[in-house]
């Protein structure tokens, strides 16, 4: 039965692919964006597509009554949590900035949740919660860290939502801990839009493509990894939008607070992205191998059998897919949202 969502930070990139889906699963979607980091765009192109509509409220987590205000009058079933802060490099030049933004305004939905009696959560978390893991495949029980403030942001939030799970039974919170999301829906409509120089690969590699840019930096060739290059778990964005709906789907039989990791179990490394992208876009693509990150690791996939077992969820489309439909979002619309 179709269930009435509120989808916080529906504008971004995972979020509006989520709402599509949610959409055509027939669920009713109520957006919180205060676009900070997105268009209302997006929104316009989800509706477009599947031909139903949004409602949008622009508002600010940070504004307490406002959320309080939208909590009273839309009668909600769930909510799934995107919106935040998310660049890892600018978490450490505005710590501030960042646990206000993300922890604050998480306080702020779980306070008006609680007032209004919707107990229905899921939580946007990310793999960054295993800080520097021990091993790989990365199981749920390996232990958490957090290597900068944008990640403490994920753990402190996930520490949160276990501590109101003891206090408060009726909650039902998953927390989805994404892998690498890269891809766009295959329409090209909608994809992500990255503000500035952009901070993770696969972006990066597609304005290259595309001739936005001159050449891909590559972060270290000597890791202990096949070619030398950083390994990670690349997922569809399309298939991470529809692990959401597999959660709310599982919601009535979680208990308190459970996490799940959403990857596809496969890693490839940076020099097997720039190919695949080379071959799907059919360009050349530019590369030069430069120092290592700070911060960064070799290897880093998920085991997401947890997920399979308890959500019925896996990922299904494949490295040539997502490059493929980054390429068409990215050809058709080099400017992102500007391009109309
Ligand atoms: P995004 O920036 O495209 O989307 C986040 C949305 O939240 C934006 O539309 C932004 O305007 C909105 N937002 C931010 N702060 C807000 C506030 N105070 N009030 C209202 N709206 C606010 O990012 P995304 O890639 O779609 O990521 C969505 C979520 O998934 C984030 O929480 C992110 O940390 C998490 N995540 C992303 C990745 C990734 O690689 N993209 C990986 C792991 C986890
Ligand atoms: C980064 C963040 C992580 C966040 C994730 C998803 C850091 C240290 N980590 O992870 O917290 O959860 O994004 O948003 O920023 N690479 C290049 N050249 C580039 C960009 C990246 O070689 O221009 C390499 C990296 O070294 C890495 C791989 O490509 O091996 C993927 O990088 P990226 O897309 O930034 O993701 P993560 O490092 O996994």
């Amino acid at each position: 039965m179709g269930q009435r969502v509120l989808v916080t930070g529906g504008a971004g990139y995972i979020g509006s692919h989520t709402c599509l889906e949610l959409l055509n699963a027939g669920h009713e979607v109520v957006v919180l964006d205060n676009l900070a980091n997105s268009s209302e765009e997006s929104l316009r192109r989800v509706q477009e597509l599947c031909g139903k509509s949004i409602t949008f409220a622009q508002l600010d987590l940070l504004d307490a009554a406002g959320v309080d205000a939208l909590f009273a009058t839309h009668q909600l079933d769930a909510v799934m949590h995107f919106a935040g802060l998310k660049a890892v490099g600018e978490s450490n030049d505005i710590p501030l900035h960042y646990y206000s933004n993300n922890i604050t305004g998480t306080l702020h939905l779980l306070e008006a949740m609680k007032r209004h009696g919707v107990w229905n959560f899921i939580f946007s978390s990310s793999a960054t919660v295993y800080g520097v893991p021990e091993s790989v495949p990365i199981t749920e029980e390996f232990a958490l860290s957090a290597t900068n403030p944008y990640g403490r942001t994920k753990l402190m939030i996930e520490e949160i939502l276990r501590d109101v799970a003891k206090a408060e039974p009726q909650l039902r919170a998953v927390l989805l801990r994404y892998f690498n999301p890269i891809g766009a829906h295959e329409s090209g409509r909608i994809g992500e839009d990255p503000q500035g120089l952009p901070n993770n690969l696969m972006p990066f590699v597609m304005q290259v493509a595309v001739g936005l840019r001159d050449k891909v930096a590559v972060f270290g060739d000597d890791y202990d990894t096949r070619d030398g290059t950083g390994v990670r778990d690349y997922i569809h964005v399309t298939d991470l939008a529809l692990g959401h709906l597999a959660a709310l789907d599982a919601l009535p039989q979680i208990h308190g607070c459970v996490a799940y990791n959403l990857g596809t179990g496969t890693g490839y490394s940076v020099l097997e992205m720039v190919r695949a992208a080379a071959q799907a876009s059919e360009r050349t693509i530019p590369h030069e191998v430069v120092a290592r990150r700070a911060g960064d690791v070799g290897e880093v996939f998920a085991d997401a059998s947890r997920a399979a077992r308890d959500l019925g969820w896996r990922a299904t489309r494949d490295l040539q897919k997502m490059c493929e439909d980054s390429w068409r979002w990215q050809s058709k619309n080099p400017s992102g949202y500007k391009t109309q």
